[in-house]
């Protein structure tokens, strides 16, 4: 299997109630190396051009406003399949559809604050991991 990099935001509903070490716990775990870590703050701004392929859903102020309500922590995770596995240890976008293992079941407080984000392919893995990240902040084996 290949080995892969992915996006991840831990959100800042989870921030807030304090599960950055639980979440990183839950990567670590099941396989995934955390390459590349901070903590920022995205504005209104950044968060339109991130979420832009969602600009017509119903859902789209409220996605960029609860992105940017608070500190997030941005990461770049590794791991064999790694966008695949990170999808499946987040679990289902809705909450209450994900199983029972993942981080949307046991964290998540409802579909708009779903605790976590992550990419969805590799074109999007590449694309996300550099709006956050330069080369020199990713550890490169
Ligand atoms: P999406 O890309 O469909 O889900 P995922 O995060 O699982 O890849 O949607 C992006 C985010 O938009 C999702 O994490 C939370 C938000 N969202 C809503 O607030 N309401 C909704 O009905 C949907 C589908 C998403």
């Amino acid at each position: 299997m290949p080995i892969q990099k992915t996006l991840s935001i831990i959100k800042p509903d989870a921030v807030a109630r304090n599960l950055i070490g639980i979440i990183n716990h839950e990567f670590e775990s099941r396989g995934l190396k955390i390459i590349a870590q901070k903590m920022i703050k995205i504005s209104i701004e950044q968060a339109s051009m991130f979420y832009y392929i969602h600009k017509d859903r119903p859902f789209f102020n409220e996605l960029i406003h609860n992105i940017s309500s608070g500190p997030v922590v941005v990461q770049v995770l590794e791991g064999e399949n790694g966008i695949l596995k990170n999808r499946e240890i987040m679990g289902a976008t809705d909450p209450k559809n994900a199983e029972d293992w993942t981080i949307r079941a046991k964290y998540a407080k409802s579909i708009d604050e779903n605790s976590v984000h992550g990419s969805d392919s590799e074109e999007s893995a590449k694309n996300e991991i550099s709006f956050f990240f330069s080369d020199i902040e990713i550890y490169n084996r």
